[in-house]
């Protein structure tokens, strides 16, 4: 097994909390699925043998499924990009080409290299798209650093060689989970103080219909016999929702601003066995 890590920073990436999940892991499954798998922090970690993977964000998918089938022309793509140094105008030609990509449904191993690239000299690693699902986010003003350590994308496309990898909202994607099978659970936190957006229903959000719909998925898998895990915050409605299973709760530690000035917060990992 290499050592792998995520290619892309992605708000909420587990590498923090990694230790208390792999702690945590269940010592025995068959099948594993990580049905919100953003960064893929996590199933880098333990890479298991029978993995599946989904996420509802496209270009994300197309990312993983490209290193999976094509490493090298991912790579050479990163590379052609790293060839010229980035500055304002270099960055808002790249966005724009990416968004033609996205405008005219072209999921190739270009795209998959801007992704990775964007995501680098973009702000914060953010990934946000407006309500044409185009990427909109500023420059972060870096001109330097290659965007890829090529190794590691080698070695990420070996390990998904054995990976399904879907693109379906979570509950489709779970229709599948049998007895003994084990699902990780990352999706959008419960926000730390409930937000006027969180609680009403939003559009491809992830509000409180959609937490409610997540916990009632978590009961049936239960009851399906499946190992469970889901971390969020450590908020009263995860403790309503999840009333009966074990919760366990611990302090991280939060970036709050771009001077990475720390402050604490808590977050919980939920599990049925
Ligand atoms: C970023 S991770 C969560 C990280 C962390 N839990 C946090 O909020 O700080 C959540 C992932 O879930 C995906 N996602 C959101 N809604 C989804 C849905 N209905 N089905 C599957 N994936 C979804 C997003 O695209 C994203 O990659």
């Amino acid at each position: 097994m290499y050592k792998i890590t995520p290619f892309v920073k992605w708000a909420g990436g587990k590498s923090q909390i990694l230790n208390e999940i792999i702690a945590r892991l269940p010592d025995t499954y068959d099948d594993y699925y990580e049905p919100f798998i953003a960064g893929g922090a996590v199933l880098f970690a333990i890479q298991p043998h029978n993995a599946k993977i989904n996420d509802i964000n496209t270009q994300l998918i197309n990312t993983f499924n490209q290193l999976k089938y094509s490493p090298d022309k991912v790579i050479s793509a990163v590379k052609d990009l790293d060839g010229t140094v980035c500055d304002k105008e270099y960055y808002y030609r790249n966005r724009d080409r990416y968004n033609e990509k996205i405008k005219n449904g072209i999921l190739d191993e270009e795209t998959a290299g801007l992704f990775i690239w964007l995501n680098k000299h973009c702000f914060n690693g953010l990934y946000r798209v407006n309500n044409k699902g185009l990427f909109n986010v500023p420059y972060n003003n870096k001109t330097d650093g290659s965007s890829m350590v090529e190794d590691n994308l080698k070695d990420i496309g070996i390990y998904l060689k054995n990976v399904e990898i879907y693109n379906l909202d979570f509950g489709d994607f779970c229709k599948s989970v049998k007895e003994n099978d084990f699902v990780y659970f990352d999706s959008p936190y419960i926000p730390e103080s409930e937000t006027a957006d969180f609680t009403s229903y939003t559009k491809g959000g992830f509000g409180l219909e959609e937490h409610k719909r997540l916990a009632e998925l978590y009961k049936e898998l239960d009851k399906r016999g499946a190992k469970l895990m889901l971390s969020n915050n450590d908020v009263d409605l995860v403790y309503e929702l999840y009333d009966g299973f074990k919760i366990d709760s611990f302090d991280v530690k939060r970036m709050i601003n771009r001077d990475a000035e720390n402050r604490t917060g808590r977050e919980v990992i939920v599990t049925n066995y």
